[in-house]
């Protein structure tokens, strides 16, 4: 189903948290407000950006912004300084629309006397663009954030606070949406519904940011604002209310961590920050993308359902972990879309002479999409006439740039080196692609693409709860941290996890550490098998399950120790497992995504044990712009 029909569109699953992107900075007080919020916005740089912006309240609105690190920002500040002392600003990782100057935030309306930051998704965004144009109205971004700036001038009738929660009444998604006027020039409204957004209370100022670290060195008082909450700000302090004008009554609290702990979210490491992100991202990639029946809308992914018919072959590239990603996806394509699907690390299709051909479609997947490997197999996908998706964490990144079709993962900046939140979310972006093909090509019913929806939607959920069972992973991490080899074995989808977690334990952990299909231990490997060598089996799959349980039992006669990732359902495993990982039970082509997230926590555990730089492993960097 296209585009064409989305005013039928049945009921989309709508996003209960947002992945904490974009950065956002407000004041309101008796000093320049510019120097404070460029401050704040440069303590939020660790979580990544593309573009930044400031604008102040002083007579009228007045907006510098520019794409490119803070520092371009600040250049523009010292040619043309900005005077007052109420003002906002706001970190950009864009979603809607490439990095550019003019994307980036604040946005005004037309008068130039409202001004808005925003962070999150609109999920009605192309409706409510159509509307306003229809209504006369010039755009001059892509963003959906200007369009807020339009509805709030819209809806003013004398009090700031009423025309947001009017204007945001007519908005679907998320947001953290902070706004300024001309016309009530001491006071900032803002509204808050999913995406994080703290008040921090000053002697006689106040200061509003996306998350504490920006404000930690001015104040430790916070206010924490909750979903559906607007609060106005002034230089007394900061008023909080329902959405709807009921008065909420909210203490402040005081925040003790050091600026280190603040920025990593109070977790040890970065790394664990982002598998504990997870849900939330799973949530955010599906986010407005994915009906109750199955049906998609896929922004950026242009071709018809005409292409979809007459594709013959799917081609996945990548390197690393998003080639462990094109594993789970060369699955699931077969299986959804009963095509040969063939997955090549990029290094190899570039050189090999693959036998790519017009009509085929290639999916190059890369989080940084920045990956001198990965661009140039796309490059000769697209030199032999395929069409060209690319799956990609990183909004106008080369390969987007060079793509026929974009998927963006929608993970947010990811800072530890091994990679896990966009690994999640490169599987969900494949899922949302079978479903797209599947659907256009009948070659799934819908009602299976119905059940695959629905199982998709619950995955937050899932994620979450083997999340809170950490201790269990953390003991099965002592049980192997005195190794010196180690194997991980899995059929089919559980093969293609194996090898995932096989590659996060090596990184920051530096066990030696292989990954192979369960059928191929007794085909060499099981040689090296002893009592001193664990094994790690996934063993998800029902189709498979009892001939992984024999490669089980060929471990264990050797006295091989098991590790093994399960359903909860699955009390067989406990006859042959020392340890099980247990993972919620979900369709077979699902499992991947839970049983994914043991074997982080795992590798991770193993590194703290052994007392690693997790967030730097050695020898490694985050993205690989060398051949
Ligand atoms: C492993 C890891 C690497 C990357 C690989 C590709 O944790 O992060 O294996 O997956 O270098 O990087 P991208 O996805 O940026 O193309």
């Amino acid at each position: 189903m296209s585009r064409d029909i989305v005013p039928e569109r049945p009921p989309v699953y709508h996003l209960k948290e947002v992945a904490r992107v974009c950065g956002i900075m407000g004041y309101v007080g008796p000093r320049e407000a510019a120097p404070i919020i460029m401050d704040g916005l440069r303590r939020l740089e660790y979580r990544g950006y593309d573009s930044a912006g400031v604008a102040v309240a002083n007579g009228s609105i007045n907006v510098r912004k520019a794409e490119g690190k803070i520092v371009r920002l600040a250049e523009l500040l010292d040619e043309e300084p900005l005077k007052g002392t109420v003002g906002i600003g706001h970190t950009r990782w864009a979603t809607h629309g490439v990095p550019s100057d003019l994307n980036a935030h604040p946005h005004t309306d037309p008068t130039g006397e409202f001004v808005v930051v925003h962070n999150g998704i609109i999920e009605n965004f192309q409706t409510l663009r159509e509307e306003l144009e229809a209504g006369g109205a010039v755009l001059t971004s892509q963003t959906d954030t200007e369009i807020l700036a339009h509805l709030i001038a819209e809806e003013y009738e004398g009090d700031l606070a009423t025309a947001v929660r009017n204007a945001v009444e007519r908005a679907e998604g998320a947001y953290a949406l902070v706004v300024m006027t001309k016309r009530e020039p001491r006071k900032i409204v803002a509204v808050r519904k999913i995406s994080p957004l703290v008040i921090g209370l000053g002697e006689g100022e106040t200061y509003l940011a996306s998350d504490i670290p920006a404000l930690l060195h001015q104040t430790r008082e916070f206010i924490i604002i909750e979903d559906d909450e607007l609060v106005t700000l002034t230089e007394e302090g900061a008023v909080v209310e329902t959405i709807g004008g009921e008065p909420v009554d909210r203490q402040a609290i005081h925040v003790a961590w050091d600026a280190e702990q603040a920025e990593k979210g109070g977790f040890e490491h970065f790394m664990l920050k982002e598998i504990h992100e997870q849900p939330t991202v799973i949530t955010e990639t599906l986010g407005g993308r994915l009906g109750e029946d199955g049906t998609t809308w896929l922004e950026d992914v242009e071709f018809d359902d005409e292409f979809a018919q007459g594709l013959e072959t799917v081609w996945i590239t990548a390197c690393g972990t998003a080639y462990h990603a094109g594993l789970v996806g060369r699955e699931v394509f077969q299986r959804v879309l009963r095509l040969p699907t063939m997955v090549e690390y990029a290094h190899e299709m570039r050189y090999a002479d693959p036998m790519v051909k017009p009509g085929d479609l290639t999916i190059a997947i890369s989080q940084s999409g920045e990956t001198a490997d990965t661009l140039a197999a796309a490059r000769l996908a697209v030199e032999r006439g395929s069409r060209m998706l690319a799956l990609t964490n990183v909004v106008g990144s080369t390969l987007s740039r060079y793509a026929d079709d974009v998927l963006y993962t929608r993970a947010g900046p990811e800072i530890s080196v091994a990679s896990t939140k966009a690994y999640l979310a490169m599987l969900i972006g494949q899922y949302l692609l079978a479903l797209r093909l599947g659907v256009a090509r009948g070659s799934i019913d819908r009602q299976r693409a119905a059940d695959l929806a629905l199982g998709l939607a619950r995955l937050p959920a899932q994620v979450e709860s083997i999340l809170e069972d950490e201790s269990s992973i953390a003991n099965a991490a002592r049980a192997i941290v005195d190794a010196d080899d180690i194997y991980f074995i899995g059929r089919g989808l559980d093969y293609a996890v194996a090898m995932e977690g096989s590659l996060k334990l090596k990184e920051i952990s530096y066990l030696h550490s292989e990954a192979m299909p369960a059928g191929e231990l007794k085909h060499g490997t099981l040689a090296l098998i002893t009592e001193d060598v664990p094994v790690v089996v996934v063993v998800t799959q029902r189709s498979t399950y009892d001939k992984t349980i024999s490669a089980v039992q060929e471990v264990k006669a050797r006295g091989g120790k098991i590790i093994a990732v399960a359903y909860d359902s699955d009390t067989e495993i406990d006859k042959f497992a020392d340890l099980v990982l247990r993972i919620p039970e979900t369709d077979d082509l699902l499992a991947p995504v839970n049983a994914a997230v043991p074997l982080q926590l795992l590798a991770y555990h193993v590194a703290k044990l052994r007392d690693h730089d997790i967030d730097q492993p050695r020898n490694l960097a985050k993205s690989v712009t060398v051949e």
